[in-house]
């Protein structure tokens, strides 16, 4: 039988780093920390390490990845084009968790870009992300260090619990200080158009342009056959085992409806300070929409420990950085929104 290995946890000292980045050269795959989540970073320029990301994740090869660069001359080096409104973006929010769908060049292999002709490019401010990618001298294509459906990592534990075995190695960065993964735009014309809500909010994007478009995909469930902007709208994420609905209403409105309908195997998920209910598992994610933010999916995965069934979540606002703690549970809870 063949043996499992151990993936290898390494440090932010340099030394570390330059193990990592040597792993990134012989086509290994690294797990990486970042301001918003831990990241499966590989060479994004070599199809054959890019591949083992997939393999690694279960992820399917339609979705792309997105790119890592610690410089702006490496944005040149793999994109065609950047448009008048990129630039601003990039001024105004790189280094940081915003990525920007761009015409991608021939150097970003299809496996990487999921046979599109565009690439995601993100500059993190990371500072352990930005080494590695340095060290390497190579942009990193990483996606979110879980495994695929599951919810996105934010400690080093997460990363391990779900890639141990999977991976060489992964760099303990501590917990991610955003803790939902980057705000992701494309370019329609004179518009932004928004992808994926983050950090960098629709508010902020307005300080750029009054010209923005919420993608239907952020806050809908698309049509199976529906054609999407981008592709990881269409596939089920961040979920737990447990069957999550989201509650919309007031805390006494909420309490009302979990002691109506509460069976054994329910929890819920509070916000802090909130009082917990009788007979039911609580799980707290937050005050503020930044604490949620960073809260979330740890809370996800803390329903699978608790071993919940059925989770009754409080609605987050979706205000700022709020939209995208909602947009993360409308899709953890499969569209499943009660209002009450
Ligand atoms: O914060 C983040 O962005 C993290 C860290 C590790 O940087 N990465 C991350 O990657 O969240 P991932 O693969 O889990 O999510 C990437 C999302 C997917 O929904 C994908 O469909 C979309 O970005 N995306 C990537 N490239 C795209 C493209 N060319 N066009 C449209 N959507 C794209
Ligand atoms: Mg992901």
């Amino acid at each position: 039988m063949q043996k499992k290995f151990k993936t290898k946890v390494l440090s932010c000292s340099d030394e570390d780093i330059k193990i990592a980045a040597q792993l990134i050269c012989s086509s290994q795959v690294v797990g990486m920390p970042t301001e918003t989540v831990y990241g499966l970073a590989a060479d994004a320029t070599d199809a054959v390490a890019v591949s083992r990301i997939f393999v690694a994740k279960g992820r399917p090869s339609d979705n792309p990845l997105i790119v890592h660069i610690s410089s702006m001359s490496m944005l040149s080096d793999i994109v065609e084009e950047i448009p008048e409104l990129a630039v601003k973006c990039a001024e105004a929010f790189w280094p940081g968790p915003l990525t920007m769908v761009l015409p991608k060049k021939n150097i970003i292999p299809p496996v990487t870009s999921g046979g599109l002709d565009t690439v995601g490019v993100r500059f993190p401010s990371d500072e352990t992300a930005r080494k590695l990618i340095s060290f390497s001298g190579k942009p990193l294509a990483a996606p979110s260090a879980n495994l695929s459906g599951s919810p996105s990592p934010t400690t080093a534990k997460h990363v391990l619990d779900d890639m141990n075995g999977r991976i060489p190695a992964i760099i303990d960065g501590g917990s991610c200080n955003v803790g939902v993964e980057s705000t992701v735009i494309s370019f329609d014309g004179d518009a932004i158009r928004l992808l994926r809500p983050g950090f960098v909010s629709v508010e902020m994007l307005s300080e750029i342009t009054e010209n923005i478009i919420i993608d239907k995909g952020v806050l809908e469930q698309l049509a199976l056959n529906a054609k999407v902007s981008s592709p990881g709208m269409k596939y089920k994420h961040y979920s737990p085992k447990a069957d999550i609905y989201i509650i919309k209403s007031d805390y006494d409105s909420f309490v009302r409806y979990v002691n109506e309908n509460k069976q054994s195997g329910d929890a819920v998920m509070l916000f802090d300070g909130e009082a917990e209910i009788d007979e039911v598992k609580t799980v707290f994610y937050g005050e503020t929409s930044q604490q949620q933010a960073q809260r979330v999916f740890g809370a996800l995965r803390e329903c699978d420990e608790i071993g919940a069934k059925r989770v009754f979540a409080r609605c987050p606002s979706t205000e700022g950085v709020g939209l995208a703690v909602y947009n993360r549970l409308l899709r953890a809870a499969g569209f499943k929104l009660i209002e009450l």
